[in-house]
């Protein structure tokens, strides 16, 4: 038989890691074998019982709708953006999709120029890059900067690229790393972008999940002119598997919209009508579900602080999360004893020993593009009941270390298993 030919820039590609380690906890779970799960990002809550309601009642709903997505929920989403974010997105120039990881693939698509990506990042922009073939500029930032990218960093690179256009895509409140970029920050990140012709991609997938407490102005605000916004329901209203998503842009890039709306068209269509309904309860601005959602990002909140000062009391160097579900421990300070002791030189070794001496599942910096002899982690903060503890956490006015350890005890539990691990 002759040899089954496929595409070279796919080929190459694995499965995405943190799908693949979340199969193999689960894998070990039913085999009986305890796991501590600080590898996969999933918001452990139940859906709000009003989007369910909203899903259930709309499940006889089985016209395509138009690509762009369903008019109603775009106005929603318009309405819910300008009010809690005062981002001025017309529904016109919102597209709908199933995720925001779908659109932020199509934008990838659609848009010329060279990619500019910070280190550490999500696991999932590289690979969205290179099945276009495209190439990919990575600024590695450092752990004094919170793992940010200084805006003379940026500046720094655009000199050397000489594709007239360039597309920078940052993520904030951040995945792996938990950090915000301040509206100071942003301001200055924007300058440079304005003077090298960047067009952002602001991946906002956790901007309701900020432990800051103060509104953020954002991309949006400062550069409406050149900023898409992809967001959707996956994290802050925990309903990732709904597949929701949408990306949003000013009328000064209505053309791209018009792009994704036939890529839409030529690929997957429209996302499903009954969960476009859905979509309308949930970015409604309803009181019951903003409170269920600032009192989700509460708990997100304890239990990201719990894991930071077990982590620093250890001795680990990270920076405070202001946001997201997420940490990145670096284990440096303990890198001569973990080579001799358990021949860990990579990330890949310290998560890998971490799983079969511990059973502490945690994804490998090198995943998120760190250099593999970086001996860093990322730390998803999620491993407990969510239904429970968010009953929990209405009878406590604060929720303190101790609140966490007895609510979340994997998380206390995988902490003392690492403390002894290095001791
Ligand atoms: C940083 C980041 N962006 C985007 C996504 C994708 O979210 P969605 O479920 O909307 O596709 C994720 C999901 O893990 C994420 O962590």
């Amino acid at each position: 038989m002759e040899e089954l030919l496929l595409n070279k820039d796919i080929i190459e590609l694995k499965e995405s890691s943190t799908l693949w380690l979340n199969t193999l906890v689960k894998e070990m779970r039913q085999k009986g074998e305890c796991v501590y799960h600080l590898g996969f990002g999933q918001s452990p809550f139940p859906v709000h019982p009003k989007i369910v309601e909203a899903l259930r009642e709309s499940s006889h709903e089985k016209d395509y709708l138009p690509t762009l997505g369903l008019l109603k929920l775009r106005e929603k989403i318009s309405e819910f953006y300008k009010e809690q974010f005062n981002y001025k997105f017309n529904p016109d120039n919102i597209i709908i999709g199933p995720g925001s990881k779908e659109l932020l693939f199509q934008a990838l698509f659609a848009l010329d120029g060279t990619v500019i990506i910070p280190a550490p990042s999500w696991v999932s922009y590289g690979p969205q890059v290179n099945i276009r073939g495209k190439h990919i500029s990575r600024i590695l930032t450092k752990l004094e900067n919170n793992y940010k990218i200084r805006p003379f960093e940026l500046e720094n690179l655009c000199q050397t690229l000489t594709s007239k256009q360039k597309i920078l895509i940052i993520n904030s409140p951040n995945n792996p790393t938990g950090t915000v970029y301040s509206d100071r920050e942003i301001k200055d990140i924007v300058k440079v972008c304005k003077k090298y012709n960047v067009i952002v991609i602001s991946d906002e997938i956790y901007a309701q999940i900020d432990f800051t407490g103060n509104k953020k102005k954002g991309f949006f605000h400062y550069y409406p002119e050149r900023t898409i916004v992809t967001a959707g329901l996956s994290k802050s209203h925990s309903a990732g598997g709904y597949r929701l998503g949408f990306l949003a842009s000013s009328k000064e890039m209505s053309s791209l919209i018009k792009c994704l709306a036939s890529l839409v068209s030529e690929t997957f269509s429209a996302v499903s009508a009954p969960i476009q309904n859905a979509g309308v309860m949930a970015y409604s601005g309803d009181s019951e579900i903003m409170e269920y959602i600032g009192q989700c990002s509460k708990i997100h909140r304890a239990s990201g602080y719990y894991l930071y000062h077990r982590f620093i009391s250890m001795g680990f160097l990270l920076p405070k999360p202001g946001g997201a579900f997420y940490l990145m421990p670096s284990f440096e300070n303990f890198r001569k004893k973990l080579q001799k002791k358990y021949q860990i030189f990579t990330s890949d070794d310290l998560s890998k020993t971490l799983l079969s001496e511990i059973k502490v599942a945690v994804l490998p910096a090198t995943d998120f593009y760190l250099p593999s002899d970086w001996l860093c982690c990322r730390v998803a903060t999620v491993d407990y009941n969510g239904a429970k503890i968010y009953q929990e956490s209405l009878k406590s006015k604060v929720l303190t270390e101790d609140f966490i350890e007895k609510n979340a005890p994997n998380l206390k539990l995988a902490c003392d298993a690492i403390q002894n691990f290095l001791a």
